[in-house]
């Protein structure tokens, strides 16, 4: 029986993060920063408007959406339900789901179509734990919803491919796509998939005799070498396809040909979500992992009580981006640095060195200030160990002198100004392009007028 737990029994446990989850610590921050300043800038280039969707939706939201016979639904999600009211909800394995749900439930089929949205969300999933593969763990992701065109298709893997030539990774990656087909094609493919298995059981691991019965496309993706090999003589979906299919597929590879982004087809790309149609794809890294993936999924708004609407949309995973960007040792700026470093001695000094420590950082200056009693040698040890660039040491005799010391820590060389100039000084020496220079009211207006987006919120 499982202790119950109180704050009195677990006074000896050593407190560390539950398996397959992990604290994002500041170096790894400069990480985050840049990936999704360079989502945020080609999403937004691209006329996509961010959306955030809860961290729990009901969970059936997810298998409705993403399938009751998929992994993430059956052996991945993470659910509970609440004493009072006993709804089941679960923690959101994936985005586009919560995003459909929201584009209903907010009526954006009322907006101007197709509507773009992204995102950068933290995802869960009960996954089993090993390198790239967390239970918490991050995607970037975006969506169209409400247009048709194969254009949309190319659009959406040429902002993921654009995502990946910022990051200096796209090298590192291989497109792979392929054509599920609609609900009506693939409907008398997966008959003939069925027909080719029924007798090969023996020679299939137990998923997949599990998925013969559920979710016989998913046999074509399975790891398994058995499986691999019978996957490999099954009969082709080609045979299958709708005319309209078969046209989707071959515009959306013209369309890549024409923006220059190579991919490979690959016709056993089926992935592990249940709501795709026609185009699927993912772009693999060199061990042949997953980096990110998407498709087309026409039929999910309709699938979660909306009317049928066509969309298409991508997620990357952060994780599985950063390792691939420290593997190719490709540094992420480090927008924490110190500029300097102000040390003072005495009380009156102290009072001086709050006010610079203010206005060099309204200026834009990086500055922080060891304010207690420690000596000047063991503040400026401190400004070493911050790897600061400059410090400027004020005691009470340079007070009285109306002086401060300004001391370049890498050369040791200092100099004596007035406390008058010793602003200007650092701002001159940290260099324009370096300031982190930023005045909220350049972007924060009172706006009297309620506007149509207003009017969305306000509906709630
Ligand atoms: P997905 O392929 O399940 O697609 O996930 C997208 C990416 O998220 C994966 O390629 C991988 O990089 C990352 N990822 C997934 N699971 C984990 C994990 N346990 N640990 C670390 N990273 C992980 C979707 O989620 C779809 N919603 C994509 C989509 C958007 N389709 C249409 N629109």
């Amino acid at each position: 029986m499982q202790k119950k737990v109180n704050a009195e029994n677990c006074k000896s446990e050593k407190f560390q993060t539950p398996r397959g989850v992990h604290d994002v610590l500041p170096d790894d921050h400069a990480y985050f920063t840049i990936i999704k300043k360079i989502v945020r800038h080609r999403a937004r280039q691209a006329g996509f408007r961010r959306i955030s969707t809860p961290a729990f939706e009901y969970k059936n939201v997810f298998v409705r959406a993403v399938g009751d016979a998929t992994d993430i639904v059956e052996k991945e999600l993470y659910s509970f339900s609440t004493k009072k009211g006993g709804e089941e909800f679960s923690l959101k394995p994936e985005g586009t789901a919560g995003i459909v749900r929201a584009y209903i439930q907010h009526g954006m089929s009322s907006l101007p179509q197709p509507v773009g949205l992204y995102y950068i969300e933290p995802h869960f999933r009960h996954d089993r734990p090993q390198k790239g593969r967390y239970r918490q763990f991050h995607q970037f992701g975006c969506e169209i919803i409400g247009e048709l065109d194969p254009g949309i298709d190319a659009q959406i893997i040429q902002l993921a491919h654009l995502v990946h030539v910022d990051l200096k990774i796209a090298d590192k990656l291989t497109l792979q796509i392929n054509t599920i087909g609609c609900s009506t094609c693939r409907e008398k493919y997966i008959n003939n998939l069925r027909d080719y298995y029924i007798g090969k059981e023996r020679s299939l691991c137990k998923n997949c005799v599990r998925r013969l019965e559920e979710n016989p496309l998913r046999l074509l993706d399975c790891k398994e070498e058995d499986c691999c090999i019978l996957a490999e003589n099954a009969p082709k979906f080609s045979t299958e396809i709708c005319d309209d299919c078969r046209n989707h597929h071959k515009r959306v590879l013209e369309l890549l040909d024409a923006v220059g982004i190579e991919y490979k087809e690959n016709v056993s790309l089926v992935r592990g979500l249940d709501y795709y149609t026609r185009t699927v794809f993912e772009f693999m890294d060199e061990n042949g992992v997953a980096v990110g993936g998407g498709g087309r999924y026409d039929g999910l708004v309709e699938n979660l009580g909306g009317q049928p609407t066509p969309a298409c949309g991508y997620s990357g995973g952060i994780e599985r981006i950063i390792e691939i960007m420290k593997s190719e040792y490709l540094v992420a700026p480090d927008k924490d640095q110190i500029d300097v470093f102000v040390a003072q001695l005495g009380f009156e000094a102290k009072k001086v060195a709050l006010q610079l420590l203010t206005k060099l950082r309204e200026c834009g200056v990086h500055a922080m200030g060891a304010l207690g009693k420690a000596s000047i040698k063991t503040q400026l040890g401190k400004a070493d160990k911050f790897n600061v660039q400059y410090a400027l040491i004020i005691g009470e005799v340079e007070v009285r002198e109306n002086k401060i010391i300004l001391r370049d820590m890498k050369s040791g060389v200092q100099e004596v100004i007035s406390i008058g100039s010793a602003v200007t000084r650092v701002v001159k020496k940290v260099g324009e392009k370096n300031l982190d220079f930023y005045d909220p009211s350049d972007d924060l207006k009172v706006e009297k007028e309620v506007r149509p987006e207003d009017e969305l919120l306000i509906r709630d």
